[in-house]
């Protein structure tokens, strides 16, 4: 690691740069990422950037000087922040809300940048903003210093893979370019971003408002001999490390125009192949050799890092999209469970437990977080203690456990394939963003037993269709006494049954829970699994849990086959449930003697598209439990009989 903070050896660092450039596209191209606190003139140094590298044309410079007069903060000048048009909102709140991608270009290098918001709630912008770029502006306002906010964008940073760093210390102007000021923060810097893989570090005194060292250089800071921002920009190698590493290739998708070609097309992740190289795919360990390697300019004798190509094999082996080619003799790990950092994003928390998707690569399967290690402060990178769960902008170090096995490199090992995201699978937004610490081998030695008695001969035997009746609905809503009388009915018809019922399961399987969301995510998902059980032994499962998440409702469901899960949604308005307050619970509730109370305190996720929908404050419970099962035999999905 060259750790670059003095300008001296910033301008050294650049004076070697000529020769060792080496990939065409790290030439022509630098994508970079600004980011720093609201306020410390991000969207003027951008602004600048494009202005003083006479990017902007006459018909926008018009159109911002008429724009400055309206909505300007600095008199009559014109205000470069609003060049970047970026969203209306950001205009009118004064700050930067998404990520916006600008292209400019200077006579040396081609450009794109990233820019992202400083906000707090929008530090998962700045991520996905992070994940494509060579490196990272990070801006200092020179008066405040190094703020919770830079060392969280820089930890962030390092994580998500930027390896370059500069520091635009801002306002200069403001603190009369005095170079104690530069040193101090440069020094702090440093100080605090040791423990990061930043490969370099670079900082530049500067005013993005009156131009000082952004494209030219600055009469003001006469003890500065480094470059400008713009002049290190267009020089600074990002040449990547990924070419040395070992080949991996995640398969996007497989490309079979006709009968006589099959490619397997994709991103080269990290390193380089050549026609002929043995590869393994790392979830079977099929192996075949590199026949060609298409690209849309014709063939390649190899392919490295940062390409989009085709590769075909010498062998027809099953290959889909979601695997990884690798080298027989660098193989990836390859496992279902991993110890992970996790940079959590969203505004709802984590849930240990609740099913969300990963994605890594081109790979995506379902994961849970299973359990939470530490979390880690973002000012220093120390342990804090253990908590039950991640808020947005924490970072913590967690046990995850996946669907199937997924195939990956440790971080340390391979920035590329070592990290991932986290997509919520109700609201489809990036939740965390994650890095492979260590894959867990636990789950290894485990493997499903064949059995020959199976669900269908158990279920031939009694001559039902097995199946889950799932209520649910609020405390008191009648989920229990109507179950009760369905089950009572099926039972008189000679169907074999079992309900499980959530005030009698708490005192037994599941009396170590209480009402946290992480406990009721726990109850749900073990009432899932002993349904499926019972739906596996042959039966006809009734379950009266007020199962507030859609979230876990539905990983109940999927944890059965198609039209085993019938959700029976019973749907009493809090006010009527309150009003009968059989157990009394409401009161309590209400008097703050019971916390986190469904429909009080604690949130209640009606089912959007029940199978069954009850309405019980027009309805008595007899009459609701007979048209349930009049539904159900009517219906032929809901046959019993086989
Ligand atoms: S769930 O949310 O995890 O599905 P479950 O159905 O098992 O809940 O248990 C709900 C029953 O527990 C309620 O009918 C009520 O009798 C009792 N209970 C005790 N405390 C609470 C609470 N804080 N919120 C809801 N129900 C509670």
């Amino acid at each position: 690691m060259t750790i670059v903070t003095e300008p001296k050896q910033v301008s050294s660092a650049v004076a070697t740069k000529g020769d060792s450039f080496g990939h065409e596209q790290s030439r022509d191209l630098l994508r970079f990422l600004t980011c720093g606190s609201v306020d410390d003139g991000k969207s003027t140094l951008i602004g600048r950037l494009l202005y003083d590298s006479k990017t902007i044309f006459e018909d926008q410079m018009t159109a911002l000087e008429a724009v400055s007069k309206k909505h300007g903060t600095v008199g009559d000048e014109v205000d470069l922040a609003l060049l970047l048009d970026g969203l209306q909102a950001e205009q009118e709140q004064g700050i930067t809300i998404d990520v916006a991608y600008r292209f400019f270009a200077s006579e040396k290098r081609k450009f794109i940048v990233a820019d992202t918001p400083g906000h707090e709630q929008y530090t998962r912008n700045m991520a996905t903003g992070a994940s494509n770029c060579d490196l990272a502006v990070i801006l200092v306002d020179a008066r405040k210093g190094i703020l919770t906010q830079t060392r969280r964008h820089s930890f962030i940073n390092s994580l998500i893979g930027v390896r370059h760093v500069v520091l635009a210390i801002n306002k200069m102007d403001l603190m009369d370019f005095d170079q104690e000021v530069f040193d101090t923060i440069v020094a702090d810097y440093k100080d605090f971003a040791q423990s990061f893989e930043f490969e370099t570090i670079a900082a530049v005194p500067l005013s993005a408002r009156f131009g000082d060292n952004v494209v030219t250089r600055s009469d003001n800071t006469p003890w500065y001999d480094g470059p400008t921002l713009l002049g290190y920009l267009e020089e600074i190698d990002v040449e990547s490390a990924d070419l040395a590493l070992p080949f991996r290739f995640p398969v996007q998708w497989v490309n079979r125009p006709n009968l006589n070609f099959r490619g397997f097309s994709g991103t080269v992740a990290s390193g380089l192949a050549r026609v002929g190289d043995e590869l393994v795919v790392a979830k079977s360990g099929k192996t075949s050799r590199i026949k060609s390697i298409v690209t849309m300019d014709g063939d390649q004798e190899d392919t490295e890092a940062g390409e989009a190509v085709t590769i075909t094999l010498e062998d027809e082996i099953d290959i889909s999209r979601g695997d990884l080619l690798a080298p027989s003799a660098h193989r990836p790990l390859v496992t279902d469970q991993i110890s992970a950092h996790l940079i959590w994003m969203d505004s709802t928390h984590l849930l240990l437990g609740r099913p969300y998707i990963i994605k890594m690569g081109s790979q995506q399967v379902q994961t849970t977080v299973t359990s939470l290690k530490h979390k880690l402060d973002v000012n220093d990178a120390s342990h804090l203690t253990a908590g039950k769960t991640l808020e947005l902008n924490e970072i913590g170090f967690c046990n995850m456990a996946f669907a199937e096995p997924l195939a990956m490199d440790t971080y340390e090992e391979n920035q590329k394939t070592g990290s991932f995201i986290l997509i919520d699978r109700f609201t489809n937004q990036t939740v965390a963003a994650g890095l492979v610490w260590f894959g867990l081998r636990r789950a290894e030695n485990i493997h499903w037993q064949a059995v020959d008695v199976d669900k269908g001969a158990r279920a031939e035997q009694k001559h039902q269709k097995p199946k889950v009746l799932w209520f649910t609905g609020l405390s008191g809503s009648g989920k229990s006494t109507i179950a009760n009388l369905v089950e009572k009915k099926l039972h008189g018809d000679g169907r074999h049954t079992y309900l499980l019922d959530g005030d009698n399961v708490r005192h037994g399987l599941n009396k170590d829970l209480g009402f946290t969301d992480v406990d009721r995510v726990e109850n749900i998902r073990r009432i899932g699994e002993v349904s499926r059980l019972m739906v596996d032994a042959g039966l006809i499962v009734l379950t009266a849990f007020i199962s507030p998440y859609a979230s876990e409702r539905r990983l109940a469901r999927e944890m059965l086959e198609e039209g085993e899960f019938i959700e029976v949604f019973v749907d009493t308005p809090l006010e009527i449930c309150e009003q009968r307050d059989v157990k009394g619970l409401y009161a309590k509730a209400r008097q703050g003697k019971i916390k986190n109370f469904t429909g009080i305190d604690a949130p209640y996720e009606a089912p959007l598209n029940p199978e069954i929908h009850v309405n019980t404050s027009t309805m008595t419970a007899q009459d609701a439990a007979e048209r349930i099962v009049d539904l159900l035999s009517r219906d032929d999905v809901y046959d019993w009989s086989i």
